[in-house]
């Protein structure tokens, strides 16, 4: 039996007061409708349409390429919505699952039984409930006296012995796919609203003698719905919260869950410690016995086995087995770091390429530059990439000894196992074990110093 996902996400989100279009706010790195789409994906769904409406374009984009998308131009309501998605069905039997495109907590593990539940019993529709404190603005489950399904009602249309009803609808249901075709159908907005709700399907269904099942869901957190930014960060917090448990559990330290923040993808080896203030987002690979932060933001990075990065901030770009960065680093992309390295303090790197065993550990840049293995680059030393139009490359060879404050004016290569004397600025090639010194002559007035203090004390009495 084929089991098609329809997600509804049409909505404007008003809210959110946001240009965004509240399918896209990110929740730990990903969209908070893709959290939808993934879990149905997982819990066994063959085809999933999403069902767009404000910023559609955007949406699409934002969503990925491997769902469908209907279009509902104008939002009418969940029924109009569910149409729009069946309309660009091809499969004319079989199961669909209708969610709400806003519940990013929703998991597999509950979308699979509500399938399996809906299968097994051969209801013309199971509907995902569950029983709230508060049941608010949801809709509202009426049970006939037997404890079948009745109806769904809307928490705007209720009588008020049903808004006291906690039983609620969380807007995730299966349905026969002819069923639903043939119900929506006969829905109509002659409600609170004036919109076509697709909760009235089931009235409609219970009606026709048909069977409506339901499921129970204990955890009452799922339902939970993101209309505004305090939503939004809160749903983010539990999310979060899970897939730090998850790192635990695997083996991965992390000092304060409440100040550490890791993306969905992110793949984080045993032994490493997390310090707080620690960010690590899309896609970053962090391997086992690894220090990271306090306060270190990794972006798209690969790093190796027992690296520590202390305040600092690098972002796609890789670093080798042994290597210690920070405090204060800033490592832009397109860096390729090697073993045993060591970057200290107020040191920026971009599209640079570091050999296994360097030493840049004190204030530099280096940009568009190669440096060779085991140089070592002194404080203040840095590359000038820039001539105001183009950039340039620095090639440093292995082994070499780059004093301090040396300024090196790309394009230009030193050789292997050359030394570059303090205070420099390099304008030319420097050949492999030749010492460069770029620089003034110290000169040295003996007494003049003492000389000067007497004229100036003279002059004063
Ligand atoms: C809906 C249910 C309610 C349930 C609640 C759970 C209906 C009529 N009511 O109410 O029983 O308790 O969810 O959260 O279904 N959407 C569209 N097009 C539209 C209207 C909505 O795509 O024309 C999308 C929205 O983007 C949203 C979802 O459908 O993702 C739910 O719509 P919403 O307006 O939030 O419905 P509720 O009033 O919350
Ligand atoms: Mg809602």
């Amino acid at each position: 039996m084929s089991m098609t996902a329809i997600i509804l996400a049409a909505g404007k989100g008003t809210r959110m007061k946001s240009a965004l279009p509240k399918a896209l706010h990110p929740i730990c790195g990903k969209p908070m409708t893709r959290h939808i789409i993934d879990a149905c994906m997982k819990s066994g769904a063959s085809d999933c349409v999403v069902v767009v409406g404000h910023g559609a374009e955007q949406v699409r984009e934002g969503l990925g390429a491997d769902v469908r998308y209907a279009i509902q131009a104008e939002q009418l309501g969940t029924g109009h919505a569910c149409k729009q998605a069946l309309a660009l069905l091809d499969v004319r039997d079989g199961d669909v699952m209708v969610l709400p495109g806003d519940t990013p907590l929703i998991g597999a593990e509950i979308l699979a039984r509500l399938q399996q539940e809906h299968q097994s019993s051969g209801a013309a529709a199971t509907a995902l409930t569950t029983v709230l404190d508060d049941a608010g603005n949801y809709g509202r489950v009426i049970r006939s006296e037997d404890g079948s399904v009745r109806a769904v009602v809307e928490a705007k249309d209720c009588t008020p012995a049903q808004k006291n009803i906690g039983e609620i609808n969380t807007a995730i249901y299966c349905f026969k796919l002819p069923l639903l075709r043939k119900y929506l159908e006969q829905i109509t907005p002659a409600n609170a609203q004036g919109e076509y709700y697709l909760t009235d399907v089931i009235g409609l269904m219970v009606d026709a003698g048909l069977k409506v099942g339901a499921v129970v869901s204990e955890d009452s957190d799922i339902v939970e719905g993101i209309n505004d930014r305090r939503q939004l960060s809160y749903l983010a917090g539990i999310i979060r919260r899970r897939l730090l448990d998850q790192l635990m559990l695997d083996g991965v330290s992390v000092v304060d869950p409440a100040n550490t923040y890791v993306d969905v993808d992110v793949s984080i080896g045993r032994d490493t410690i997390l310090n707080p203030g620690t960010v690590v987002e899309k896609g970053t690979v962090i391997g086992e016995n690894c220090v990271i932060g306090p306060n270190t933001r990794l972006v798209n990075m690969k790093v190796g086995n027992g690296v520590t990065i202390l305040y600092s901030n690098l972002v796609e770009s890789e670093v080798g087995d042994g290597t210690k960065i920070g405090p204060f680093a800033n490592i832009r992309p397109g860096c390729r770091i090697g073993k045993g390295v060591k970057m200290g303090d107020y040191v920026e790197a971009k599209n640079a390429i570091i050999g296994d065993g360097v030493s840049l550990a004190h204030l530099s840049y280096v940009g568009d530059a190669e440096v060779g293995a085991n140089s070592n680059i002194g404080a203040g030393s840095i590359t000038c990439n820039y001539d105001g139009f183009n950039k340039h490359r620095t090639n440093i060879g292995k082994g070499v000894f780059v004093g301090s404050n040396v300024t090196i004016v790309a394009p230009i290569t030193i050789g292997d196992g050359a030394l570059v004397a303090a205070g420099s600025v390099l304008t030319e090639d420097v050949p492999a074990d030749a010492l460069a010194v770029a620089r003034n002559r110290q000169t040295v007035k003996e007494d003049w110093a003492r000389k000067r203090r007497e004229e100036k004390s003279k002059g004063a009495g």
